[in-house]
């Protein structure tokens, strides 16, 4: 999982790569490189850690070329290292960068070195240069040598290459993998994602999967598998990713997190009417099509599985549709038996999860009632795989750490729980409260913000701690796991959620002075058990700090009771995850890590 980008232009290509790379760094930052095609001779620079290195690099070297490929990259095969690093080349003329996984590495490996080539990295990608070369060496064209060589790939791939006797082209070939074309003045592009050439192109070609592309500055050419021309829909550049920046915040977690308000509302917004939810916006004959349902099935990765999680008890009680939940990567392999009528639902922001795709591909030969996307990137594979979906409407999420892309999509499946029990005709009081609620939540999330002044002061208090534990009950477990999911991504602590009532039965012999213990207790109807549970925390000597509501009965220091603003049943879960993701934001920034981009991880994890 990398991103990857190339350019042919009519001006110097350097700085065009690197700005395009930096916007990528979400899809993995452990090494980056790029190739530039100069007259003279093609120069390759390649460092170690992030794209500012690489930039670094350049400002020294001031290459430069009209066409050149680039690569950021999260290590699969082969450690993150300077070898390691793409794009890789073979014998001084092709050289390829690559996102995806080759499968039949081992095969090609041994056949490539048998042909005398020799590899020069531990890397599965390096073979395609050399397959591209020795398929060239036997009188294809550099496009033809590329079509030929993916015939023998097995995997998912999105490949941009470069061709030194080819000065100012740059092809391209894609497989499973996101892969598109921008076309600009002058100028055109291949790039993983839009966002990698807002503001240079005006608008792109998605490339299917076997497609292939050469480009020129002047020139954009599409191929289809078979290898003949075809023609792929135009798309203008949504204006707001434009310009993505931090806007004066220290980090984009933090402004991702301050913007969800707006975000929340965008994801609402023309979507009801009073008290009710407009038919089909999950898609035309959607509405009708979830008259049918009788069960569903959620599939998702990581914060995603989350918000499934959490919606599980609103498909309970407002369609009374029982819900199964699979983490994606774990979905296909446990042969799911499928019953009739059974709504496959799958939750992504990125809509490129290979796992969250690979859940859905094979849902597809299943006998579900159809298949339903909630994500946050419109032109996403997952959209265009579904039968219907809904864009959750957060705007670009950067920072590694979700949360944006998380509250949103928990409106977007409350607006499904609502269209579902809209068309069964029940629950319709129910319904009209919680769409009322989802139209004051952000005004809610905004009146949650005013606590961060009060986790300022237990902030100190958590970040020289090596482990936390955080607890809730019903839907507040799992916004709980989402909780403790954000310290741990982004501090480092070690941190677990369990449900209140589990504690006993093994957790509680981590409590002591050392761990601290994140509690969420709005007043539902199980905060008589909570309470019970979070004294057995206090009388084992536990620090509990807890958020709840003003009413509480819980005894505890004021420092250490977070008061909540008083929220509706149904946004209340949104609500409650403003805090914890400020806790943890505040934490990693006092433990000083990297946050937007935290170690070993990555925003779009597009292999399995
Ligand atoms: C990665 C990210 C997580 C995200 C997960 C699923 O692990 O670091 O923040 O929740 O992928 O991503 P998706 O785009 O499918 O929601």
């Amino acid at each position: 999982m990398c991103g990857i980008i190339g350019a042919a232009s009519s001006r110097s290509v350097g700085k065009i790569l690197v700005n395009g790379l930096k916007k990528m760094e979400y899809r993995g930052y452990d090494s980056a490189g790029l190739i530039l095609n100069q007259e003279e001779k093609a120069v390759q620079i390649r460092t170690l850690g992030k794209v500012s290195n690489l930039e670094e690099a350049m400002v020294q070297e001031k290459p430069k070329a009209d066409s050149g490929i680039a690569h950021t990259r999260w290590a699969t095969h082969g450690a993150p290292s300077e070898a390691n690093a793409h794009p890789h080349g073979s014998c001084d003329n092709i050289y390829i960068v690559h996102n995806g996984i080759i499968e039949n590495h081992n095969d090609l490996r041994e056949q490539l070195t048998n042909k005398g080539y020799a590899i020069k990295s531990e890397t599965d990608s390096e073979l395609i240069a050399h397959l591209i070369h020795s398929n060239k060496s036997k009188g294809k064209n550099t496009l033809e040598a590329l079509i030929k060589t993916t015939k023998e790939l097995d995997g998912a791939y999105s490949i941009a290459v470069i061709d030194t006797d080819e000065k100012g082209k740059v092809f391209a070939a894609k497989q499973k993998s996101p892969l598109l074309v921008g076309k600009g003045i002058e100028e055109n592009f291949v790039a993983s994602d839009p966002l990698a050439i807002a503001g240079l192109a005006e608008s792109f070609y998605l490339l299917e999967d076997g497609d292939f592309a050469e480009i020129t500055k002047t020139d954009i050419r599409i191929f289809g598998s078979d290898g003949n021309e075809v023609n792929r829909e135009e798309t203008p550049i949504d204006t707001n990713i434009q310009e993505v920046t931090k806007d004066g915040y220290k980090h984009f977690m933090e402004k991702e997190i301050y913007e969800q308000p707006e975000a929340i509302s965008r994801a609402v917004e023309g979507r009801t009417t009073e008290g009710e939810v407009l038919d089909n916006i999950f898609g035309l004959g959607s509405s009708e099509a979830f008259k049918n349902v009788k069960r569903i099935q959620f599939v998702a990765c990581g914060t995603s599985l989350h918000a499934a999680k959490t919606a599980r008890k609103w498909f309970e009680e407002l369609c009374e549709t029982p819900c199964y939940i699979d983490f994606a990567s774990e979905y296909r392999y446990r042969n799911p038996l499928v019953e009739d009528h059974t709504l496959f639902v799958c939750i992504s922001q990125s809509g490129e999860t290979a796992d969250t795709m690979a859940a859905l591909n094979y849902a597809k030969e299943k006998k579900y009632l159809g298949i339903v996307t909630i994500c946050n990137v419109p032109t996403s594979t997952m959209a265009r795989e579904s039968d219907w979906k809904i864009f959750t409407n957060a705007g670009p999420e950067i920072g590694v750490a979700s949360t944006k892309a998380f509250t949103t999509q928990l409106a977007a499946l409350l607006l499904l729980a609502c269209a579902i029990s809209k068309i069964k005709k029940i629950n319709n009081d129910k319904r009209a409260n919680a769409i009322d609620d989802l139209h004051q939540a952000p005004d809610l999330v905004k009146e949650s913000f005013g606590l961060k002044k009060h986790i300022d002061e237990i902030v100190e208090k958590i970040a020289d701690k090596k482990n936390a534990l955080y607890l809730g009950r019903g839907v507040y477990f799992s916004i709980a796991q989402e909780g403790a999911l954000k310290l741990k991504e982004i501090s480092y602590i070690h941190a677990e959620a369990y449900p209140a009532g589990e504690l006993k039965h093994g957790p509680l012999a981590l409590v002591d002075e050392m761990t601290p213990v994140v509690a969420l207790a709005p007043e539902d109807e199980l905060v008589e058990k909570l309470l019970s549970n979070l004294e057995e925390v206090k009388s084992r000597g536990g620090t509990l700090y807890v958020f709840g509501n003003s009413g509480s009965k819980i005894k505890i220091d004021k420092g250490k009771f977070m008061n909540m603003p008083e929220c509706g049943y149904y946004n209340a879960p949104i609500v409650y995850t403003i805090p914890l993701q400020i806790l943890a934001y505040e934490v990693a920034c006092s433990r000083g890590t990297d946050l937007d981009q935290p170690r070993n991880l990555a925003k779009s994890v597009t292999v399995e």
